[in-house]
């Protein structure tokens, strides 16, 4: 901050500093990156305010964080440790602040989030700069403000609009604060010296008010209506139930006790599995896009120009989330009449966003404007990065590579949208292997957050920087990936579908399956899910592995007899289930049931009544058991990218944190056993990953 405070200040801990201006005692919050509220924060912030109660010169005091930002509450590296339980706890902190008498202002700069704005609440004023956000975000990790949040809130700035922040979790800037009566004052100067001026002018008051001891006021609002609202799906449910419970006790009870009825939400939620997968995710959405190991050093290149080649289902998508990023798109297809089709529906795509308010009609005009149409390939010479999203066939690719090898500019990336072909076969027919790179959507491109970037061989660490950077850049988590047959995501569902074609032969129905998988929390069942991606592609990679495929490893055949009849899902009508015209609802169908009896019938299977919990087993650990192996080929970089990859991009439910994650909460010991079981019942297919056996054998608990 400014000279005259360094020179004097005396830290009060690792991560606290005290200094003197005048008659104001100024407490310096440096814990990097963001202050959080780590056992030594809490420690010399505790120090600091009986510093100032016990020194009779000093009149006031400032809280005020270095570096970016006020504070970003509670230290979550310490979650489920002993420091987050040392003594002083935030709220012992607090009750220190609101014991003194002399006001204690918080001067807020960046955000002041979670126990940050907790800790805010506790002070008596509180000065913002117009650019900071303050808010409860909480609920997203599936917690709720555990340091007094429910209980001051509603009393500073009345019930109804603390329950929305609280429940939404969403931060509100400066402005939004200053009219809900949140903040005291807007900080137009430099925020210490603005601080330290409204510190030395409230100085002069009697008294100072105390959120804690503040009346409330729940007139007019409907818990039970608020109850009712909750989306029951949400997958931080029972942290919003938790949160407006906590509210409604502010509103009974005395301070101190709704302030324990807090802290009983607080500990139940922090110690259960679902809190526990959503904070791991954050992590693992964090960590995912960063390159282990020496890739780490090269830069990111600009990119301002994007090529994308194939106007179709994909290719739309993938200019449509460019475009909305503020990227220069020219939009490349082989004629006019796909061209047309491709542009239509981008546009309506558009208006329907714009219809939802996301952005107005002057958005659509603005994002069309910048996807130019072109029929001729050479209108991509001068793109940064070229993404071909064409049909997959290799010889059609490798066709598209060596056009566009010879038209782009030297350095620029040549991207391919495959999902399953081999990104080092593509690169090779290029003068510029370094350059090629796998960029594999999830459809709809515009929505889907998942990116695999697929590294070849010879992708160049520059390039893969800059494809993880542009990447975020369009609004998408990136996991960078190895090449292999379906890379990730799709590799590992092999696996879960051929227990979900097993499952049907040996007793269960399609409509089975699939409910039990959704109830366990995916998104949509495999099989409904192999209907909307259409059977044929999976058909033809069958087709095209069969001659590799071991003798030894059978596998159900009834998708195979299920394709044969044309049936290929959705598009068709028919797939595992029928579809009336025009409808997506999958209805159970009779001549499916036959197939799947004589599959039966011909494996020499006797059906039987199959529980629910079999299929979630079975289907479960196929995906755990293939994500070891790939984890331990090196395929991913990490086992929480895993996690991303199926819940960002499979519907893989967050609430259990991913297939890697949901594995460690069953324990890796008794996820081994059990595929070690389900291999002695239904054989090698099962083979535990070696992976999965040395961790067990070292006893750990995590891979
Ligand atoms: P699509 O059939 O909807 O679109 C392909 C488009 O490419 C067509 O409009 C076609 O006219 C155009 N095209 C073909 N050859 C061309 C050429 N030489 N020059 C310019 N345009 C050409 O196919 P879709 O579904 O968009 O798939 C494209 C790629 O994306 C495939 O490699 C596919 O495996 C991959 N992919 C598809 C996903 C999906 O869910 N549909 C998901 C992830 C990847």
């Amino acid at each position: 901050m400014n000279a005259t405070s360094h020179d004097a200040a005396i830290a009060l801990s690792p991560t606290v500093r005290y200094a003197l201006h005048g008659q104001v005692a100024v407490l310096f919050l440096d814990n990097p990156p963001v202050n959080g509220l780590g056992d030594t924060v809490r420690a010399g912030l505790h120090a600091g305010i009986e510093r100032a109660r016990g020194d009779a010169s000093v009149q006031a005091v400032v809280i005020i964080g270095a570096g970016k930002a006020f504070c970003g509450g509670a230290d979550i590296r310490q979650f489920n440790t002993p420091a987050a339980t040392a003594r002083p706890m935030l709220r012992d902190v607090i009750a220190g602040i609101e014991a003194c008498a002399k006001p204690v202002v918080a001067a807020i700069h960046g955000f002041a989030l979670g126990g940050g704005l907790e800790l805010a609440l506790g002070c008596h004023y509180r000065i913002a700069q117009s650019e900071a956000r303050l808010g409860l975000p909480e609920v997203n990790l599936g917690l709720i403000p555990g340091g007094g949040g429910t209980q001051r809130l509603p009393r500073l700035i009345g019930v109804a609009p603390a329950l929305r922040l609280i429940q939404t979790g969403k931060p509100v800037d400066a402005a939004a604060a200053l009219q809900a009566g949140l903040v005291d004052a807007e900080a137009d100067a430099p925020l210490l010296e603005a601080a330290l001026a409204f510190a030395r002018e409230r100085a002069g008051r009697a008294d100072h008010p105390v959120a804690a001891r503040l009346p409330i006021d729940a007139a007019g609002v409907d818990f039970d209506a608020v109850r009712a609202q909750l989306n029951p799906k949400a997958r931080n449910v029972l942290a919003q139930r938790a949160a407006i419970d906590s509210v409604q006790a502010a509103t009974r009870l005395p301070i101190e006790a709704g302030l324990d009825e807090e802290r009983r939400h607080f500990d139940e939620l922090v110690a259960g599995d679902v809190s526990k997968a959503l904070r791991h995710l954050f992590f693992a959405e964090k960590e995912a896009p960063r390159v282990a190991g020496g890739t780490a050093a090269a830069s990111p290149a600009p990119i301002a120009r994007v090529g994308i080649l194939g106007a179709g289902t994909m290719g739309g998508g993938i200019a449509m989330a460019c475009a909305n990023a503020g990227l220069a798109v020219t939009l490349c297809e082989r004629d006019q009449a796909a061209l047309d089709r491709g542009l239509g529906l981008i546009r309506k795509n558009y208006d329907i966003s714009a219809a939802k308010g996301k952005f107005d009609a002057a958005g659509v005009e603005q994002r069309l404007a910048r996807i130019t149409p072109s029929l001729d390939l050479n209108d991509l010479a001068r793109a940064d990065l070229v993404i071909e999203a064409v049909f997959e066939d290799m010889a059609v690719k490798q066709a598209v590579f060596r056009q566009l090898d010879a038209i782009c500019k030297p350095g620029s990336i040549l991207a391919t949208n495959t999902s399953r072909l081999n990104i080092d076969e593509i690169a090779a027919c290029t003068a510029r292997p370094e350059s090629v790179i796998g960029l594999h959507f999830f459809s709809p491109a515009n929505v889907m957050k998942l990116l695999e970037v697929v590294r070849g061989a010879r992708t160049s660490a520059e390039v893969i920087a800059t494809c993880m950077a542009v990447a975020q850049r369009i609004g998408k988590i990136p996991v960078l990936v190895g090449v292999c047959e379906g890379f990730v995501g799709n590799r590992m569902l092999t696996g879960y579908w051929r227990e979900a074609g097993f499952l049907l032969e040996e007793g269960a129905s399609p409509r089975q399956v699939d409910t039990a998988l959704t109830r366990f929390g995916m998104a949509m069942g495999p099989l409904a899910m192999a209907d909307l991606a259409g059977m044929d592609i999976n058909w033809a990679t069958r087709k095209r592995l069969a001659p590799t495929r071991p003798a030894h490893l059978r596998y159900s055949k009834v998708a195979d007899r299920i394709c044969e009849q044309g049936r290929f899902g959705q598009k068709t009508g028919a797939g595992y289930y029928r579809y009336e015209a025009g409808s997506r609802q999958p209805l159970p169908d009779p001549v499916v049931d036959e197939i799947i009896e004589a599959c039966a019938r011909e494996a020499g299977i006797a059906r039987r009544a199959v529980a629910d919990e079999e299929i979630v087993e079975r289907c479960m650990l196929a995906l755990v058991n293939e994500g070891a192996q790939i984890i331990d080929e090196g395929i991913a970089q990490r086992a929480s990218d895993v996690d991303v990859v199926y819940v960002h991009g499979y519907g893989f439910p967050a609430t259990r944190g991913g297939p890697m994650f949901y594995a460690q909460t069953l324990g890796l010991a008794a996820t081994l056993e059990k595929i070690r079981a389900l291999q002695r019942a239904h054989g090698d297919h099962w083979k535990p990953a070696p992976l999965l056996e040395r961790l067990v054998a070292q006893g750990a608990t995590a891979f």
